[in-house]
């Protein structure tokens, strides 16, 4: 493994926003993850960070006095059996590269999440989901290294207890276990669910009939292309702002008040927009005025600027919708984590 000192977080993560890391520890193959406790002890160190590309994930300005552990083991391995294509793609992976090699296989499965920022091993982590899709339908297993009873382990999708952007990877098991490999079984053929509205929309436009997996990757590309930052040229955590869920009891007041919703899935980038906040800076922050649960980073350099944006903007929320804002990305060294 490659082994770095003092390493400015903000320049590990797309939302450029983060203080120094003590140590920054790159695993770069299989035999490196049995290392990692070793090391830590060597160093002194009492606590450690696992990160990706760092597309959904930010530090404090205290930084974090420990060892981010950078997942860096690329390859994908291909096992055709029948009309079912396993796939073990190793977590440092680029996530739509990944994603690009199951469309050209003619494997569906994940075309619908195309474009998305980030590595293979974080995308379960938050059960990454757009268009209709989310990743954990399509996994089969999860190779991992448990931190805890330091040993090589293989999770099955129903010990994850995936939901809406969460698993057992950011809540009750945070930081247990080393995401390495992730199995994915995929079918040939096409998407057989009902497309997402606007997906559905823009084929329209474009009078495009097919389903084939790489016709609907590459639509997905284009429409995230219109309206999300790319991490290159905006800094950015992609969504910052979750979707909200209410109760079922909930959804004849939604109706009442028109607000849009999916079920129980309130569209929070309309209480945003409807807020007036489309195109508004709040502490060197801007909130996309194509997407409205994103957030720009145009030109601040710390996180408590930001957390005096969110609170700014979710205030008015709340004063206007009475719904209380929830974060999607990932902090590391928060107060009480
Ligand atoms: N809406 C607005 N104004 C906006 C944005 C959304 O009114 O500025 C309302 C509209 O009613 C629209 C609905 O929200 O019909 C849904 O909007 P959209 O399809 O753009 O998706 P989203 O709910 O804003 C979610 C994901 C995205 C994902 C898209 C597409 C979350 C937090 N975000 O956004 O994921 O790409 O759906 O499926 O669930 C991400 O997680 O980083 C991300 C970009």
């Amino acid at each position: 493994m490659i082994i770095r000192e003092n390493v400015e977080i903000s320049s590990l993560s797309t939302m450029k926003i983060g203080g120094v890391a003590r140590y920054v520890f790159e695993i770069e193959k299989t035999a490196d993850i049995s290392e990692i406790l070793p090391k830590l002890e060597e160093l002194g160190l009492k606590k450690y960070y696992f990160l990706g590309s760092g597309a959904n994930t930010f530090a404090t300005d205290a930084g974090f006095d420990g060892a981010i552990i950078l997942n860096k083991i690329k390859g994908i391995e291909v096992k055709e059996k029948e009309n079912k294509v396993l796939f073990l793609a190793y977590g440092g992976e680029n996530w739509d590269d990944f994603v690009e090699k199951t469309v050209e296989l003619g494997c569906t499965g994940v075309e619908c999440l195309a474009g998305i920022p980030g590595t293979v091993g974080a995308a379960p982590v938050q059960n990454i989901g757009a268009y209709g899709q989310e990743v954990k339908d399509s996994i089969s297993e999860i190779y991992v290294y448990d931190m805890k009873e330091n040993n090589f382990l293989h999770l099955k999708p129903e010990d994850c207890n995936f939901s809406y952007r969460r698993s057992i990877f950011n809540s009750s098991e945070r930081g247990r276990y080393f995401i390495y490999a992730v199995e994915f079984m995929l079918k040939k053929g096409e998407m057989k669910t009902e497309l997402y509205r606007s997906l559905a929309t823009y084929l329209e436009e474009k009078n495009i009939s097919s389903r084939e997996p790489k016709v609907l990757a590459d639509a997905v590309r284009k429409i995230r292309d219109k309206k999300l930052p790319k991490p290159e040229e905006e800094a950015s955590s992609g969504s910052f702002f979750k979707n909200i869920y209410v109760e079922r009891d909930r959804i004849a007041e939604l109706d009442e008040r028109g607000i849009p919703h999916h079920g129980t899935k309130v569209n929070t980038g309309w209480l945003i927009e409807k807020a007036g906040l489309l195109g508004k800076t709040f502490y060197g922050f801007r909130v996309s005025e194509k997407a409205a649960l994103v957030l720009i980073n145009d030109s601040a350099k710390s996180y408590s600027d930001l957390k005096k944006a969110v609170a700014e903007i979710s205030k008015i929320v709340e004063e206007k919708f009475g719904f209380k804002l929830e974060q999607e990305p990932n902090v590391i060294g928060k107060e009480n984590d």
